[in-house]
């Protein structure tokens, strides 16, 4: 399995800072919506860490993990969130840290579609979601948009799709899945 690298993870840091700060800013808004105060969100592939950064910001009350394959992400995510207590964890989505029925939101954006074994880590995800929690994907919609919808369907049955329009982009390249455990 690849990862990202040290270069490679230092220019994505570059490249999310310069074209994907409305997509972090529109998942934010939906994670409000999506949580109670103190909840507790994971943000599953986090890379950097921009939209925990984001969250950090914009609601400070949540507790906020984040995980990532990549050990250069996690340490590029722990300088951008500048001294947030966010927890952060080299992991894979496959094999999480977090304990049973234990988060009330898991995000996670762009990452999806290299996660090379979908049934494992929808089963993973189901697992550390409390009952009545909820799962928020954001993907892009024309890479494995099909089968990433129908691991999600077979682990969590119904799930509601979307899409996500970026402000630079004509066409609404980012599709939007939303399910409940
Ligand atoms: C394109 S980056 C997206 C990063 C961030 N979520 C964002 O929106 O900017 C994809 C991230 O998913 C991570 N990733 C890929 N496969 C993974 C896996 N199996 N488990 C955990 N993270 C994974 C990569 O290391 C990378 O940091």
């Amino acid at each position: 399995m690849t990862t990202f690298g040290y270069a490679q993870s230092v220019g994505y840091d570059r490249r999310a800072t310069r074209l994907l700060g409305s997509l972090y800013r529109r998942i934010a808004a939906d994670v409000d919506t999506a949580t109670t105060h103190a909840a507790t969100v994971v943000d599953i592939g986090t890379g950097p860490g921009k939209l925990l950064s984001t969250l950090a910001t914009r609601r400070p009350d949540l507790r906020l993990l984040g995980i990532d394959l990549s050990p250069h992400m996690i340490e590029i995510a722990h300088r951008n969130l500048d001294g947030h207590p966010a927890e952060l964890a080299v992991a894979d989505v496959t094999d999480l840290p977090h304990p049973d029925a234990s988060i009330d939101l898991a995000v996670s954006s762009l990452s999806m579609h290299e996660w090379p074994d979908l049934a494992a880590a929808t089963r993973e995800l189901h697992r550390i979601l409390r009952p009545g929690g909820a799962l928020a994907i954001y993907d892009f919609r024309f890479t494995g948009a099909k089968t990433i919808q129908q691991a999600l369907r077979t682990q969590f049955g119904t799930v509601d799709t979307g899409t996500v329009r970026l402000p630079w982009h004509p066409a609404a390249v980012i599709a939007r899945y939303r399910a409940t455990a």
